[in-house]
């Protein structure tokens, strides 16, 4: 559910009209609801809060706009992340150290140093390389940290392979068979203080299959572990649950669903769990708006030429992702046609022969479920600024990242 609805012919964010927006702030333009954000944060946490003191740490990545991130803290999230500049993103948004966890493959000494000394819960690593470089930054400045390996469980899920992370392909994680042996090593290290296990599999799992076989593994390693004498105290079960992109085909499982996988494979584990839904929490609550520009014929369907390009929303170029395209103010007449960018390659492609309202020069469109990995991802590819982001709360709405005027583009 989500709060951009029909009101008297035409699509609202909440209590304000997407048109007074575009002649307001121009297109394109993302625009984020308030109220969907609070609502996803809120569903996620509901269907956890039968464990003991789970944290919900929020994937920076899917969304870092500080405004949005202050909506997350304020609802009490955490944050997982991935670079120190998203590190001091969860600060400035009063996200708690201590409710911070740092993922990634390739974090640098200079990050990892910033992170130990401003405090995070855990640093989740991805090789026994990694726990070496951290060992030696906590011994220089005198400090322990709080770590826990990744574990690659090499489970496949169907989403698409750019966003598949756990299996052995992937460069992610630690293999599962040398779990034990990785932990070995890095007790011999000083300075780290082995508190947990994570795992991540992917993203858009419209599944729960593939998490339970992933938490099993994980569980039987938390056993193994502890055998050896870890203190393991924190599992930290990644995000990737997916969210729904088309309207009419059957929804991923939801939040509740996939709470009630998670406590009948976790029963036993006797650890605080960590969660890092990024998607969830933000797709749906927002949209990316822009402006019919042109209409050209096509040999086969016309193509609808739109101010949003591949460098504002690039998960259709990158990934053939699908994203709803609706009138702001539809006729009730239903077309075929290709919906493109202006951007100077094939690839800014929207849409090819999709069945959709009628649209005319100057008319708003939105593209839908756009909140995640969108406005994250944009580009100023081809010389255009930035897109902007807006957000609505009730009847209220404000900028909450300019337009970049282009005299600012042509300086470098
Ligand atoms: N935790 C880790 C370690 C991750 O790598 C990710 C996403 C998440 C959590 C959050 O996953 P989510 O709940 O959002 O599925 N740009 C792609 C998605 C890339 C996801 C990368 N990692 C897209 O637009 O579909």
């Amino acid at each position: 559910m989500d709060h951009f609805q029909l009101r008297n012919g035409a699509i609202w964010c909440e209590d304000v009209p997407l048109e007074t927006i575009a002649a307001e702030a121009g297109t394109p333009v993302y625009i984020y609801s308030t109220a969907t954000i609070r609502r996803h944060a809120r569903a996620m946490c509901y269907a956890l809060r039968e464990f003991d003191d789970p944290l919900v740490a929020f994937a920076i990545k899917a969304n870092p706009n500080r405004s949005v991130l202050r909506i997350l803290s304020d609802a009490g999230l955490g944050a997982d992340i991935v670079s120190i500049g998203e590190y001091r993103r969860a600060i400035e948004a009063q996200i708690s150290p201590d409710r911070i966890v740092f993922s990634g493959v390739g974090k640098t000494a200079d990050e990892m140093k910033e992170a130990l000394l401003g405090g995070v819960l855990q640093f989740n690593l991805e090789s026994v390389q990694e726990a070496e470089t951290l060992a030696q930054i906590a011994q220089s400045v005198g400090r322990t940290a709080p770590i826990a390996f990744r574990i690659n469980p090499n489970v496949s899920v169907e989403t698409h392979a750019k966003i598949t992370t756990g299996t052995l392909d992937n460069k992610f994680g630690i293999p599962a068979a040398e779990a034990i042996s990785a932990y070995r090593s890095a007790a011999t290290l000083p300075g780290l203080d082995m508190t947990g296990v994570a795992v991540h599999i992917g993203s858009q799992l419209t599944s729960l299959e593939p998490f339970a076989d992933a938490f099993e593994r994980l569980g039987q390693i938390i056993v193994d572990l502890r055998r050896e004498g870890a203190d393991i105290r924190i599992a930290d079960l990644g995000g990737g649950l997916g969210v729904p992109y088309h309207r009419g085909q059957p929804n991923p499982p939801t939040p509740a669903e996939y709470g009630r996988m998670v406590r009948a494979v976790t029963a036993e584990w006797n650890v605080r769990l960590v969660f890092e839904p990024g998607r969830l929490i933000v797709a749906n609550a927002g949209v990316l708006l822009s402006r019919v520009i042109r209409l050209k014929p096509g040999a086969k369907h016309n193509w609808i030429i739109v101010d949003a390009a591949m460098n504002d929303l690039m998960r259709p170029a990158l990934y053939d992702a699908y994203h709803a395209i609706e009138a702001v103010r539809p006729s009730g007449r239903i077309t075929t046609a290709n919906v493109v960018g202006p951007v100077c390659e094939s690839g800014d492609t929207f849409a090819i022969a999709r069945e959709m309202d009628e649209v005319a020069v100057d008319d708003l469109v939105i593209f839908r479920t756009a909140g995640a990995y969108g406005a994250a991802m944009s580009s100023c590819y081809n010389s255009r600024p930035l897109t902007p982001e807006v957000l609505v709360e009730g009847s209220d709405w404000r900028l909450i990242r300019r337009r970049v005027d282009l005299s600012e583009l042509a300086e470098s």
